[in-house]
């Protein structure tokens, strides 16, 4: 009944309150699952968005002269539903993406879709995916909104038309490791992002270029590169697929968002929730020669979660962190995953029960 009611169109479409899809709940990663339904909203790039619909999950038909493909005129996000114990689901401060996407947007002139739009569509692909959510304790569906400039150009300039989208894929851990402790190496000759330029942003375009980075440390053994501020290479600033904390002591530090660091919505939740537990928390400039003094390192992320740092690598030295139960960044994870999942209560009001 409840999802007749917001998916007036599915109405005809048997999806029954408990019946799951056929998923090995327990070999979960973070590799595409496809699922049955996507969200699907167009516009012409001098408008607002309209009313957009669910559709059949599947390829899109873009111009090859789409600005998108051209250019990189892009934008995704990444956020989770959780299935509670008694079957409800859960989305984690889906406003933040929405005005998130909104600052992406105006960064790369695209027009975006209004909080209430963009909450709605993953209101829509959850409840129409909602037998891909896996099992309480298994996992969560993620959520990848983009919106992409699907209008031919050929000059560059912005697309005349585009495509805010939203597909569904059920995960669990992101890295191949996964509970386990990270190890990082601290990359130094590329670049994720420099000043005055994107790395605030979810951008499409900032993530291809780190990919080669990325695979030269996974040949070698290591989980993920660290990346240091293009300007003077002294200081630490995100990992490629998520931010990075440093603990000594009761206190906390992050680089403080400048204008290269992506504005992790788990980032600033681990922060409030560092704070609310009696931590000191510093966003600032964190030296890459903090790492040395560090008792725990570890990472944050919607795809990654709150993930231990058990060693970096920074040219010949390897430090070791404190990694396991009685930590900072076990604190923090249970936190964090309860009031997502619904097993602390959430008084902050990040949840939105769908
Ligand atoms: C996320 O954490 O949701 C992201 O968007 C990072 C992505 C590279 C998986």
């Amino acid at each position: 009944a409840r999802i007749g009611k917001i998916l007036g169109i599915w109405t005809d479409v048997d999806i029954s309150e408990d019946e799951y899809a056929n998923v090995e709940w327990d070999g979960l990663g973070f590799g595409l699952v496809p699922t049955d339904y996507m969200y699907m909203n167009t516009c012409r790039g001098d408008q607002q968005f309209g009313e957009g619909q669910v559709s059949v999950f599947g390829n899109i038909q873009v111009s090859p002269s789409a600005g998108v493909l051209n250019y990189g005129q892009g934008l995704f996000e990444g956020t989770k539903a959780y299935r509670k114990e008694n079957g409800h689901l859960l989305l984690f401060r889906p406003q933040e993406n929405a005005i998130r996407m909104q600052i992406g947007a105006e960064r790369m002139c695209m027009p975006s879709p209004s909080v209430d739009q963009f909450v709605d569509a993953l209101k829509q692909t959850a409840l129409a995916n909602r037998r891909w959510v896996p099992p309480a304790g298994k996992g969560s569906l993620y959520l990848r909104p983009l919106l992409i400039g699907t209008g031919p150009v050929l000059g560059l300039a912005p697309a005349p038309e585009y495509t805010f989208l939203v597909y569904a894929s059920p995960v669990a851990n992101y890295f191949k490791e996964g509970t386990a402790p990270l190890n990082l190496y601290v990359e130094e000759e590329f670049d994720r992002a420099s000043r005055r330029g994107t790395g605030s942003v979810k951008t499409i375009s900032n993530y291809a270029p780190v990919l080669k980075a990325q695979m030269r440390a996974k040949t070698r053994g290591f989980s993920d590169v660290l990346y240091l501020d293009s300007a003077t290479k002294k200081y630490v600033e995100e990992v490629s697929s998520c931010n990075i904390f440093i603990a000594k002591g009761k206190r906390i530090t992050t680089p403080a968002t400048n204008g290269t660091i992506l504005a992790g919505i788990t980032r600033k939740s681990v922060i409030e929730i560092a704070q609310d537990h009696g931590y000191e928390v510093e966003e600032r400039g964190v030296a890459v020669d903090e790492l040395a003094e560090a008792d725990e390192v570890f990472c944050t992320g919607t795809a990654v979660g709150v993930a231990p740092v058990g060693t970096i690598t920074y040219g010949a030295k390897r430090m070791e962190y404190k990694t396991g139960r009685a930590t900072i960044c076990q604190e923090l994870h249970s936190t964090l995953s309860g009031i997502q999942t619904g097993t602390i209560q959430d008084n902050k009001g990040w949840v939105l029960e769908i």
